[in-house]
């Protein structure tokens, strides 16, 4: 195989920067952060680094200052740099798909001037976001009534993935930011039981769907948006005119939006240059827009922005988004590991992991390169986690003391939210305890030495030995806010886009979520005895058949 690839770049495993790392992961070998620790006094404070109001502490990470300056020289052979200003300035570098990849524009500020095929893109991002502003004050401020001329208490937002999985993860971690008296509901799901429960106790008079879908074809999404219509016209016993003050559209595709029967008045706009992972600061995050009010909206696109600047501008060494991607590629091609843990000490967290896994996942999950040849590194890593305490008490022994390599970020925040009572806010120490405990065993782990020293009998010194050595990153933030929760999403939203440059992939589209759909739909009238199964393979032919006798059929 050449070593240089369409694009005119050389293979990223033939680049003598990829090699170096290679040998210098070698002499490595097997040092222990406790041989780093101590033979570098100031690590702690050494190996920290800024972004808005997020701390990152990286020193339990198996690097040195040599490590660093030759993960930076394979991000300037790749062209990370040359990418990363192409996507500011609105080139199409969504190849694949031949799209501009603007997510950053979403939260520009007006003045900014972006263009994509010479047009200016930013006016078009706030006459939206005014628009979305003032809808949502009309529904807070009870002046848009539905149908029966009742205020709307109730908001379903029917999407999925990014047009579910940004809202309902942005609402969770906002909530004590959002009007309590609104009840606020994501239905994803094509099963008939994620819609029924959700809408099962709501009045439908008071009850606004928002359907949230980039091409408005994605059939999970308009089967709960045709039966939500069902329902509301039968509750209320009306006929389609009431569609109008019940139904509104966030969408690329007004067309469709319209022989849906919702009036493209009532659809708020976004653009194909915004990957419905990348989506939830546009009018996908309506819902969280009325939820929380425009201004705390506004708050986390400005923290949205500060990171997009902070990526654009600060000098490799001190760059986070850069350095959080290549300690992933460290990790993933020189150490072996396979998946990326993300583990938030706070409730309110507790989406943020399944919102990456789309991000990261749905991303950087290609094995085929920019240039159509097949990659011959590992790409992006299976991300997992849920919030801690709660993973110590279940799957951490597997860190501590499995066989596999887990990096994982810790996130933690200073202070509890505002809204919890003195008693609850006082657990907030444990809670931070807990989260500071965990990445010190991680990195330090017990010799057995020192479980001898605790009196324990010798047949159980292994058992009771922790290797330690295992990478963590730490980013503690003051408070969870609007601009916090925008800094932390766009912190991985560019980690993201840094791995994709360096792996040479085209992080921006998703092919691989194709195939599924078009057998799932071969498969259907074939369960409901439309269609024969004839010409299926064998197992999916006994499966079915089971099925069918299972139901009756
Ligand atoms: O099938 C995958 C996908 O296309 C995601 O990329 C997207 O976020 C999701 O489906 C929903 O798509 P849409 O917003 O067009 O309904």
């Amino acid at each position: 195989m050449s070593d240089n690839n369409a694009t005119g770049r050389t293979r990223l495993d033939k680049l003598p920067e990829w090699a170096a790392l290679g040998k210098h992961r070698e002499q490595l070998a097997d040092t222990h952060l406790r041989d780093l620790f101590a033979a570098q006094p100031d690590r702690g404070t050494r190996y920290t680094a800024r972004v808005g109001d997020l701390h990152l502490d990286y020193s339990k990470h198996l690097v040195t200052d040599e490590t660093l300056v030759l993960l930076r020289d394979l991000a300037k052979a790749t062209g990370v740099a040359e990418l990363r200003d192409a996507m500011f300035r609105g080139e199409k570098i969504n190849t694949t798909e031949d799209r501009a990849v603007l997510h950053v524009a979403l939260r520009a500020p007006r003045d900014a001037v972006i263009e994509v095929d010479g047009e200016n893109v930013v006016p078009g991002v706030h006459e939206v976001l005014d628009k979305m502003a003032d809808f949502s004050e009309r529904v807070r401020s009870g002046a848009w009534t539905g149908h029966t001329g009742r205020p709307i208490k109730n908001i379903v937002n029917i999407g999925i993935g990014g047009s579910d999985l940004g809202p309902a993860m942005a609402y969770e971690v906002l909530k004590t930011f959002a009007r309590r008296d609104l009840t606020v509901r994501f239905v994803s799901n094509v099963d008939g039981a994620d819609l029924y429960e959700s809408v099962r106790d709501l009045d439908a008079a008071e009850t606004l769907f928002i359907i949230a879908s980039k091409t408005f074809t994605t059939v999970e999404t308009i089967t709960n948006a045709t039966s939500a219509r069902d329902w509301l016209l039968g509750e209320l016993g009306a006929g389609q005119e009431a569609v109008a003050k019940h139904f509104v559209a966030l969408s690329t595709n007004a067309e469709k939006v319209s022989d849906f029967g919702i009036d493209t008045a009532n659809m708020f706009e976004f653009w194909d240059w915004v990957g419905g992972r990348y989506s939830y600061d546009s009018a996908i995050g309506l819902s969280l827009m009325i939820a929380i009010g425009p201004d705390a909206f506004r708050e986390m696109l400005d923290g949205f922005h500060t990171v997009d600047e902070h990526f654009r501008t600060a000098p490799p060494e001190s760059n986070v988004p850069l350095l959080l991607g290549l300690l992933g590629i460290w990790y993933g091609s020189f150490f072996d590991a396979q998946s990326h843990a993300v583990l938030p000490y706070s409730h309110y967290l507790s989406k943020f992991t399944a919102y990456l896994q789309q991000l990261e996942m749905e991303s950087n999950g290609k094995s085929v390169g920019r240039d159509g040849k097949p990659v011959e590194w590992q790409t992006g890593p299976v991300v997992w986690g849920t919030p801690g305490t709660n993973g110590q008490h279940a799957y951490y022994q597997l860190i501590h003391q499995g066989t596999k390599v887990i990096p994982a970020d810790f996130i933690g925040f200073a202070r509890p939210s505002g809204e919890l009572p003195a008693g609850l806010a006082a657990q907030h120490d444990l809670l931070m305890a807990n989260f500071f405990a965990q990445t010190q065993a991680l990195a330090f782990g017990k010799t057995p030495d020192e479980v001898r020293a605790e009196g324990v009998a010798e047949e159980l010194v292994p058992h009771k030995t922790f290797r330690g050595n295992h990478p963590t990153s730490t980013v503690l933030a003051p408070d969870l806010t609007p601009s916090v929760l925008g800094q932390l999403v766009a912190l991985y939203e560019h980690k993201v886009f840094v791995q994709g440059a360096v792996w040479n992939i085209d992080s921006f589209d998703q092919w691989g979520v194709e195939l599924g759909k078009v057998l799932a739909k071969n498969i259907e009238p074939v369960l409901t005895g439309e269609k024969s199964a004839e010409g299926l393979d064998s197992s999916t032919v006994a499966l079915v058949a089971e099925y069918r006798e299972m139901r009756g059929r």
